[in-house]
């Protein structure tokens, strides 16, 4: 736990639209270091969506550098920022984002497809499934499983590439609290046990109350950083 895996430089994110300007992000620095368990919380349009999917190399700064595992995202091409996301970095929304017609395994297998595995793609599928506690329940489609147990197939897709970092904005919003409370867990066994970072957004204090380190955002700036 040292190595820092994210770095921010004076980050500013403005949308534009026309005529109309909103500034999302206003010049955040800061970093994140390898084995971190980390929420950012603040006020609806505060920034915090606008800085992950920064970090989540999904968008570029107006202003400022975010390095992530060692890249200058806004130097990267389209095409070695979508790289980085598929051998790199894990994703959880707060839609769940599986793909309806296929089953909880074929939404992890289809990643590792996209991700170039070859072999043993329908094991390793089950594999991820049966950690995330979904054994049984492999062969069904989304509209099959509860909001919880679509979560966590999400979570299985997010780690299948051995990310370093995972990213989830507000991965519970969608949850009832016993369910967010089990996928904090989940969440908490993989940084542990596998050592992967995790960084994400919340509006739930349940959800704050397991996080390490607690990044708040107001008006697109840092206001508190604390280490739990
Ligand atoms: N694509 C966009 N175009 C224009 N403005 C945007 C866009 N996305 C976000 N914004 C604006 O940027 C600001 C920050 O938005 P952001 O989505 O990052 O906030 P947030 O903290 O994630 O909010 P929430 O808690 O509601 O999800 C808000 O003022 C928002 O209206
Ligand atoms: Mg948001």
């Amino acid at each position: 736990m040292s190595q820092p895996i994210v770095q921010t430089f004076g980050v500013t994110k403005i949308y534009r639209s026309g005529q109309l300007e909103s500034p999302a992000l206003q010049g955040v620095t800061f970093q994140v270091k390898s084995g971190e368990f980390s929420a950012i919380v603040g006020p609806s349009g505060s920034g915090k969506t606008t800085l992950l999917n920064l970090i989540g190399a999904l968008d570029v700064p107006t202003e400022g550098r975010v390095q992530v595992l060692g890249h200058d995202i806004e130097t990267l091409s389209k095409r070695q920022r979508s790289d980085l996301r598929l051998h790199s970095l894990g994703f959880v929304f707060q839609a769940y984002n599986l793909i309806p017609v296929l089953t909880a395994r074929e939404n992890v297998e289809f990643v590792l497809e996209l991700q170039g595995v070859k072999r043993d793609r329908r094991s390793r599928a089950q594999a991820l499934l049966d950690q995330v506690g979904l054994a049984e329940f492999a062969e069904r489609r989304p509209n099959q499983l509860s909001g919880g147990q679509q979560q966590r197939v999400a979570v299985a897709r997010a780690v299948a590439s051995n990310p370093q970092l995972v990213l989830a904005d507000e991965p519970t919003a969608n949850l009832d609290g016993e369910n967010a409370e089990l996928l904090l867990e989940l969440m908490k066994t993989l940084n542990e046990q596998q050592g992967i970072t995790f960084l994400f957004s919340t509006h739930d204090a349940r959800v704050v109350a397991h996080a390490r380190r607690v990044i708040t955002l107001v008006d697109g700036r840092i206001d508190r950083d604390e280490q739990r």
